[in-house]
């Protein structure tokens, strides 16, 4: 019997990985807490297969979004699947660049994201900096930049997570996330994502990440030298037993959560 073809990697991130529409739906309200508009332009940095740009324009005619990333494997994907999939309209009010986004667009934008921890990317303060600088000057007057980190002793220890969903058109798959041991001196470590596939064959090291894992106080000074006049950071909330509720507040002071993901915005 022939053997059907491997799911593309870049589907199987998108379905065990991603949550693009709780993004676009829970943190732009953020942005009108803090200067009392709407959002209407984004930029989505590290975008890979642009899922989140693509759930922004598909909310309101009056929205548009550019999507940064160097690799053009994962920007030929977005283009092939996720921005054909937009009406001709939505099509029309998206755009992706491969660009490094350390470097200033000249269109300017109401709020840009990088998520998934992307600015982990960069393991120099110098290198941080120059991306937080390029942010800053990409934003119009009183724009936002989300940043989506991740941390706690948890996020820092060696260890393999295994979850199994049932993805549509492909069945069941293990999607396992892979943590090294963290380097406290160079504050870097290594993570990895590996499928197990319907079929029972694995697709190993399908991402893999050399992070460094930047707390959330260094990136706050960090965006104040840069020029941002406030940071504000969003700490999810947790029920009587710790358990955590998918409910991002800000705050100036939080518990040592084993492991958390947390918003840090930055306000132009
Ligand atoms: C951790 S993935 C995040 C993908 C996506 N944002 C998400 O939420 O899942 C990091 C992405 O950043 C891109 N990247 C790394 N350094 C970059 C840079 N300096 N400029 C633009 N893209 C970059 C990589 O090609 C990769 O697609």
């Amino acid at each position: 019997m022939k053997k059907s073809p491997s799911p593309s990697r870049f589907r199987l991130y998108e379905e065990c990985v991603q949550s693009p529409n709780w993004q676009v739906d829970y943190l732009p309200q953020f942005h009108t807490w803090l200067t009392g508009k709407v959002p209407r332009k984004f930029r989505e940095d590290f975008c890979g297969s642009a899922r989140v740009a693509c759930e922004w324009v598909k909310r309101s005619s009056k929205n548009s979004a550019l999507g940064l990333d160097l690799a053009p494997e994962v920007l030929a994907y977005a283009k092939k699947y996720n921005l054909a999939d937009l009406d001709s309209k939505a099509k029309q009010r998206i755009h992706l660049k491969r660009a490094d986004v350390r470097k200033p667009t000249h269109e300017k934008f109401d709020w840009i994201g990088a998520f998934n921890f992307s600015v982990f990317e960069f393991h120099e303060r110098k290198e941080l900096l120059k991306y937080f600088k390029a942010a800053h000057r990409s934003l119009e007057r009183a724009g936002t930049l989300f940043l989506e980190v991740a941390g706690g002793s948890g996020f820092l220890e060696p260890s393999l997570e295994k979850q199994t969903k049932r993805i549509p058109g492909l069945g069941r798959v293990t999607h396992a996330w892979e943590q090294s041991q963290f380097d406290p001196i160079t504050a870097l470590n290594d993570y990895a994502i590996h499928f197990g596939l319907p079929d029972g064959s694995w697709m190993n090291h399908a991402f893999t990440y050399h992070w460094r894992v930047w707390g959330i106080r260094e990136l706050r000074d960090a965006l104040k030298e840069a020029g941002f006049k406030r940071s504000v950071v969003l700490w999810e909330r947790a029920d009587a037993s710790g358990a955590p509720l998918h409910e991002f507040l800000p705050a100036e002071e939080a518990p040592n959560h084993d492991f958390f993901i947390a918003y840090v915005i930055g306000l132009k």
